[in-house]
């Protein structure tokens, strides 16, 4: 009798069991092993003496042809063209991900109709029927165009022969998590599945010249769903985060091979689908009210700089632990700038719930925070006011001293531009009368924190 041979493969880092096992003992991660029926190649490898290879086809360096004549497709956003580093290069594979219902494929959609102007466009989805993706379409006013092409497909190979055809400039797959290969025998979205469709794909985009746009799932974690090595083998990879309901959503590149990392669109969903938001600085602050816990802090998004009000609320324990939340702020560090603020202060915090907001959904990765995350927390432990005026940035050490930060000017420029008169900044953060500088933590609430 044979027994179909089913082998356990780890859906992280791709090893293999012969039993099912609850973590993995190869990268440790828990209850990853997915069963797959073992496809025997039926050759067994035999070690060759490397004899066979010819010769390479070698050119040198300066015949070859850049490609960057090649006029790059602009999306219809500028500033997602320039977090592309231009436009999208046709031939390229950019892997955007993001949350369930951020807005991945609206945001494809209204590039399609935007390219299809010009060119043809081809909309595969896995995820969605023909008729789900025209009312989209109609809601995003781009059902009139004979230049989308939507197919209906889970297909890689006939997606790839489609894009061999060479009758589209910009393809769009939807997602590569439904994506499967027939001659592979397990389920969409496994690890085998996602890098041998890719592959197909991205193999077919090259000898095209089509540019492709795979969107792809992200984990509860937040990371993109399915093997690191996706994401080296696309062009680019962008992400789309942000708050699923309301606020801003920012795209951000996390690598690109023909342009810099640093730049960032940042855009709204309304009822007409995504748009940029030109001054999102006013648009944060528009709705401040200044009570105490709030301070207007100065990060900067990408290279571009923007003013954030932070927001603070403590309140007495009432029962057990303090507890302390975090929306848009790393908890630990957090938990870290509370310690810091107990032992350099004479903050009393230890009986106190602490919940920090950043308003409008946005996610600090910026060193620059700290301060503006104290000063908001010391501000409502004490219900003491800070100045209208006032913009915050600058890192606190574990000492309680103020350190300083990158792109110090560009802070306080933006500040200005938004009528704001001081910003509490390190030492040394610029020769200017705007910022009053401060050394440490200490000297700064009992300075600025006003009854
Ligand atoms: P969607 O683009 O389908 O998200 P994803 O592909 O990332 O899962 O939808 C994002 C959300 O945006 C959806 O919940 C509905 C909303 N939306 C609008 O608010 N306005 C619009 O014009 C459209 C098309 C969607
Ligand atoms: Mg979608």
């Amino acid at each position: 009798m044979v027994r179909s041979k089913t082998l356990f493969v780890c859906q992280n880092c791709a090893a293999t069991y012969p039993k099912w096992v609850g973590r993995c003992d190869n990268c440790g991660e828990w209850n990853t092993l997915v069963e797959q029926v073992a496809v025997s190649s039926g050759k067994s490898v035999v070690a060759r003496s490397g004899n066979s290879g010819k010769l390479l086809d070698v050119q040198t360096m300066r015949s070859i042809s850049s490609r960057e004549g090649a006029t790059r497709l602009q999306t219809g956003f500028s500033d997602l063209d320039e977090v592309l580093g231009g436009g999208v290069l046709p031939g390229s594979v950019i892997l955007i991900a993001g949350q369930p219902g951020i807005g991945k494929s609206t945001l494809l959609l209204q590039v399609s109709a935007y390219v299809a102007h010009n060119d043809a466009v081809l909309y595969a989805s896995g995820e969605e029927s023909a008729s789900q993706v025209k009312l989209r379409a109609i809601r995003l006013g781009a059902e009139k165009s004979e230049q989308i092409s939507f197919a209906s497909s889970t297909s890689a190979d006939d997606i790839a022969a489609t894009i061999r055809s060479g009758g589209y400039k910009l393809v769009v797959i939807d997602s590569i998590q439904t994506l499967a290969l027939d001659e592979i025998t397990s389920a969409p979205g496994t690890v085998s599945q996602i890098t041998n469709s890719s592959n197909v794909i991205i193999r077919a985009a090259k000898q095209s010249g089509a540019a492709v746009v795979l969107v792809g799932h992200v984990t509860k974690e937040g990371s993109i769903a399915g093997p690191k090595v996706l994401e080296h083998l696309v062009d680019v990879v962008l992400q789309l985060e942000g708050d699923r309901y309301g606020g801003f959503k920012i795209v951000r590149a996390a690598k690109n091979r023909f342009g810099s990392t640093n730049e960032a669109a940042i855009f709204e969903m309304n009822e007409g689908g995504l748009s940029l938001v030109k001054n999102p600085s006013a648009a944060l602050l528009a709705e401040r009210q200044n009570t105490d816990g709030s301070v207007v802090l100065a990060t900067i998004e990408g290279t571009r700089p923007l003013l954030v009000e932070i927001q603070a609320l403590v309140n007495p324990t009432n029962f057990g632990y303090p507890k302390r939340t975090a929306s848009g702020f790393d908890l630990n560090r957090l938990n870290l700038l509370i310690a810091v603020l107990e032992r350099r202060t004479k903050l009393n915090l230890s009986d106190k719930d602490i919940y920090i907001n950043v308003v409008g959904g946005l996610k600090l990765n910026d060193q620059a925070a700290d301060l503006a995350i104290c000063m908001a927390i010391a501000s409502a432990a004490a219900s003491r006011r800070i100045d209208d005026g006032i913009v915050v940035f600058g890192e606190v050490g574990l000492g309680g001293e103020i350190r300083s930060v990158q792109s110090a000017d560009r802070r306080v420029a933006e500040a200005k531009k938004l009528g704001f008169t001081q910003a509490i900044a390190p030492k040394g953060a610029a020769k200017n009368t705007f910022i009053k500088d401060v050394s440490d933590l200490r000297t700064a609430l009992i300075d600025y924190l006003q009854k």
